[in-house]
């Protein structure tokens, strides 16, 4: 693999799956950011090739069938027109939205399960036993089993994980296991699977990671991925790969391919991920392409958009399927998002938290601009490397200060003086050396150019916004009005008209990726056509070489708005808008019941009675090095003063704890905590947010008094 050049690219997204609706958390995680990398790439005349589609097989989409009573194949048509149709109108641009549904998907995935049975060493056949559904005749997916924790007691834990203490468990585990189908128990029955054999691969993988070769060969150079994508795939490697079951008992999916396999399907993360080479093949032949350029050249790089929670998948299982075939280009990087929360919580469809992309686009159907002003709130918040939340202050800000009071306002004030002076045609400008002159927004170009090459695109939008920064300062420091009032015919203010239209082509360019139907918009004021592939490279080099990107003489169109400001005094309908969005969230916090935990089992009064619990005071408190929860606490006891480790530093500081009263627990055995012995427990309620507060007497009771 060479580091730099390559002939082609291609980059996928990860193929929702086709049984909901996608929101805000989706688009911000997997698509926006791909969609400014590819219309970068395309703007610099890159051959790239995007493809998605829709992931339409698994058990989540089976089991919604049989519950609900409709065809998985109504299912899937509803949610993938539904996709399809909501990413295009937000301008999310793809090369090819495929399915996995469809037949060429189904061959291309049945060929490699083949290629890599006939190779004899990376499946594994083994019979297991497995729940069974009587009722609905069916073998159960671990999600689809719930029962009691055995680590915790918790009495909802599903098959493959406790979400109360967080334990990975196997669905054999839990104790009282019911179907969440049938709500029966269920039984165990055996059945023949295909195992794929990771832990053959985790050699290699380890070195790929880390070291960014294979066989000691350079493939990527390591420091270009995240950290936390690096983290989570050192800690899957570190605890060790196992073997895979990658089929699965159902009855929709893409069949095993072999004889004695009849009802059994491939694993839907098996056939996923080729579903981005079965996209390429169709896409290929729609136009007169070869798919294998894409996929088996030394000279095409591979890229995957993903949210974190695909990390494994993309990093590692995927990767050991493609080498383990040995035709296929591995990924040079996987620039995973973290998660986007909405206002401060998990968006959850259940409960009506947050919003999905379809509705957003209803809901503000009469907002301006509402695709571009939507993409570019989630830009400057993208969970680039740690989760982040999405709030309707940073949105209106985000809009009002950057897009209107920034973008716009340039734009504007250059295409209304352009205009007043010269009737709207750009004055020529052939003796000054302007580019030169204004060597800045080259250089900011180069800036914007870097971040984007390298996933940082909060960073880009930034640098897109110095941009037009620069523009606005420009023209105040020559401040064209005032001259005009003395002087009419100063060739400063031709000089100034010429190099603020220049900006406003450019950032025309450079918006593009991020800001698409804003781009269109200000080619049309600019009477120009809209900016096409390899326009950004062709940009770069005029301004290399002092050509005007928009040249003298052109005459361009009228201002028209590209943005209508949310607090605006003559018009509150935007904030309106979104304030019934703060007013639903409300009202949703309002009815919530709060969840409380079920009541321990009994307990004697004398067990009680041997807790020594008494009233104290805080006295001091420090935080502890290398210990971002543990507050180190002195707390007056009255007969003596005791040390105590608190994990409380995450919802309080020091400071706001001095003078606390409190009560402790006195007689708990000593512990050393970090170092430091520990001398009892301070008592605290908990609440269903997780909120802690401190249980005490009331103020100036005194301390050392027992409670009982
Ligand atoms: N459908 C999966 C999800 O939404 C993602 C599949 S990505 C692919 O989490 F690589 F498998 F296609
Ligand atoms: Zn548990």
């Amino acid at each position: 693999m060479k580091e730099t050049n390559p002939k082609r690219y291609t980059v996928t997204s990860a193929l929702p799956y086709a049984n909901g609706a996608l929101h805000l958390g989706h688009l911000a995680g997997a698509y926006l950011p791909a969609d400014i990398y590819v219309r970068y790439m395309r703007l610099m005349g890159k051959d790239i090739l995007w493809v998605c589609g829709s992931d339409e097989h698994g058990a989540a989409i089976t089991i919604r069938s049989k519950k609900e009573g409709v065809s998985p194949q109504e299912i899937i048509d509803k949610y993938h027109n539904l996709n399809k149709d909501t990413f295009e109108k937000l301008g999310i641009s793809f090369d090819f939205y495929h399915r996995t549904s469809e037949q060429i998907h189904h061959e291309t995935a049945q060929e490699i399960f083949l290629k890599l049975l006939e190779k004899g060493d990376q499946f594994d056949e083994k019979v297991t036993e497995q729940y069974y559904d009587e009722k609905f005749q069916q073998f159960l997916a671990d999600r689809y089993i719930i029962g009691t924790c055995p680590k915790c007691g918790f009495e909802e834990a599903f098959g493959d994980q406790c979400e109360q203490c967080g334990s990975d468990l196997s669905p054999l585990e839990l104790v009282n296991p019911r179907s969440t189908m049938s709500g029966e128990k269920p039984t165990l029955k055996e059945t023949k699977h295909w195992f794929f054999k990771l832990d053959s691969h985790e050699k290699w993988l380890k070195e790929w990671v880390k070291e960014g070769t294979i066989d000691g060969k350079f493939h990527h150079n390591p420091k270009t991925w995240k950290n936390h994508v690096i983290g989570q795939c050192m800690s899957w490697l570190d605890t060790g790969l196992m073997p895979r079951s990658i089929t699965r008992d159902l009855d929709w999916g893409i069949k095993v391919p072999v004889e004695g396999a009849e009802g059994k399907v491939l694993y839907v993360w098996f056939d996923a991920p080729i579903g981005y080479i079965s996209a390429t093949k169709q896409w290929a032949l729609d136009n007169g392409k070869k798919w294998k350029d894409y996929w088996q050249s030394d000279d095409t790089q591979l890229i995957h958009f993903i949210g974190k929670d695909n990390i494994v998948f993309h990093c590692i299982v995927f990767p050991a399927m493609l080498k383990a075939h040995g035709d296929y280009n591995l990924p040079i990087n996987v620039p995973a998002n973290q998660f986007l929360n909405f206002e401060g919580r998990k968006f959850s469809k259940s409960r009506g938290w947050g919003i999905e992309q379809h509705v957003y686009l209803e809901k503000f159907k009469d907002f301006p601009n509402k695709e571009d002003a939507l993409r570019y709130a989630l830009t400057k918040i993208m969970p680039e490397n740690k989760d982040s939340d999405f709030t309707w202050d940073e949105f209106i800000a985000a809009h009002d200060n950057e897009l209107v009071a920034n973008f716009g306002n340039f734009v504007n004030r250059v295409v209304v003086l352009t205009n007043k002076y010269f009737d709207g045609a750009i004055p020529s400008l052939d003796s000054v050396d302007w580019s030169e002159k204004h060597k800045e927004v080259l250089d900011l170009i180069k800036k914007y150019q870097k971040e984007i090459e390298t996933f940082h695109f909060r960073n880009a939008a930034n640098v897109l916004m110095e941009i037009s920064s620069y523009g606005n300062t420009y023209l105040q420091d020559v401040s064209p009005w005032s001259i005009f009032k003395t002087d009419p015919e100063d060739p400063l203010i031709a000089e100034s008209m010429f190099v603020a239209n220049q900006i406003v082509a450019l950032l025309a360019m450079v918006s593009k990726p991020f800001l698409p139907f804003t781009s269109d918009k200000l080619q049309g004021i600019l009477n120009l056509n809209p900016v096409q592939n390899g326009d950004l490279a062709t940009a770069i080099e005029k301004l290399g070489n002092n050509q005007p990107i928009i040249k003298g003489g052109h005459q361009i169109g009228k201002p028209t708005l590209l943005f209508a400001k949310i607090h605006d005094r003559k018009d509150s309908s935007r904030l309106e808008l979104i304030n019934a969005q703060r007013a639903e969230l409300e009202a949703i916090l309002a009815a919530e019941v709060p969840k409380h935990e079920s009541v321990k089992a009994q307990t004697s009064f004398d067990d009680f009675t041997k807790m020594d619990m008494r009233t104290g005071t805080i006295v001091k408190a420090e935080k502890m090095k290398k210990a971002k929860k543990l507050l180190q606490l002195e707390v007056d006891l009255g007969f003596e003063t005791r040390t105590i480790v608190s994990g409380i530093a995450e919802y309080f500081s020091p400071e706001d704890v001095i003078g606390q009263q409190v009560v402790v627990l006195c007689n708990l055995a000593p512990r050393k905590l970090r170092g430091v012995e520990s001398n009892g427990m301070i008592l605290m309620a908990e609440n269903e947010k997780g909120e802690l507060a401190f249980v005490n007497a009331k103020d100036g009771f005194g301390n050392g008094f027992v409670v009982r």
